[in-house]
């Protein structure tokens, strides 16, 4: 029988498995024991500190259904899923952001120009830019797909008194890579702290505030989708995003304009649009596969 104490434990598991399993899977879970026991170690981690954190991922497991994944939640709120991000796309593209848990599958189709304000309260955006690789060269048929939450800071969806699609949509450009459309001015919101993650919030003194922000998935034929989101440079939550998801490359500017004749030609509304409205200017740069 092994002699198990401390210092034998973590090799003990090492020696425990099987040597013929997946090499990758071996060395992912084999780390994963080994830094619990480093941590375990390092914090001298009582047993009703132990008891407190299995009780944490009971609750999790209880608050999660088909609509609310907690799990997924606790990642975003300790920095785990925009870690995993950066170490996937070191690339030289536009950075790529958490998905969050506001994005539905079949948002309408809707042409370069088109209008996803309608009646919508809050000041008019009109969002312009292009779809290009990293050497300005347009990308013909990319499709952007855009949500957003309504002037409440809720997203359709969540919020019953919003039309079901309110707010997203999804955009096929042409040979110049183009996307342009009008929309309002999404507000900051709080990601759902009514569960262990808002306990885990709140036992560290962190809010639970996101920086407002445009959510974004673009896709294109030989190219590495993109997921990503892009925040105003003057938000007050910028700097203390809960799930950690801003980029230096994905601060843009919310530009305020008087002057109508300085519309896109192309937009569906025209220019009849109350002023001051704001213009934001962005490109997406995707790299290929
Ligand atoms: C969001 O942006 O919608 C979001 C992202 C991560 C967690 C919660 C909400
Ligand atoms: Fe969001």
């Amino acid at each position: 029988m092994k002699d198990v104490s401390i210092d034998t434990i973590t090799q003990a598991f090492v020696d425990y498995c099987a040597k013929d399993t997946d090499p990758r899977t071996m060395f992912v879970l084999t780390k994963m024991v080994e830094h619990l026991h480093a941590f375990a170690k390092e914090t001298k981690l009582t047993h009703k500190e132990w008891t407190r954190g299995l009780q944490f991922l009971m609750d999790a497991g209880k608050i999660s259904d088909n609509e609310r994944n907690e799990f997924v939640l606790i990642s975003d709120a300790t920095g785990l899923s925009s870690l995993v991000d950066m170490i996937g796309s070191q690339h030289e593209g536009t950075s790529s952001s958490v998905l969050g848990p506001f994005h539905i599958l079949g948002a309408p189709d809707v042409p370069v120009g088109g209008d996803l304000k309608k009646d919508n309260d809050g000041a008019t955006v009109v969002v312009e830019g292009k779809i290009r690789t990293p050497d300005g060269t347009p990308i013909e048929g990319a499709v952007l797909e855009l949500w957003q939450t309504a002037d409440n800071g809720l997203y359709s969806g969540q919020d019953k008194s919003q039309p079901e699609y309110n707010l997203r949509c999804a955009m096929k450009v042409g040979a110049d890579g183009r996307y342009a459309l009008t929309t309002v001015r999404p507000a900051p919101y709080k990601i759902p702290d009514d569960g262990p993650v808002g306990d885990l919030l709140r036992a560290t003194g962190r809010d639970a505030w996101r920086p407002s922000h445009l959510h974004f998935i673009i896709v294109a034929d030989g190219y590495r989708s993109l997921v990503t989101e892009v925040f105003p440079s003057d938000d007050i939550y910028l700097d203390r995003d809960a799930v950690f998801g801003v980029r230096e490359d994905l601060i843009m500017e919310y530009i305020e304009q008087t002057d109508t004749s300085l519309l896109p030609r192309d937009l569906e509304v025209g220019t009849n649009v109350t002023v001051p409205y704001f213009k934001v200017d962005f490109d997406f740069v995707l790299v290929p596969e």
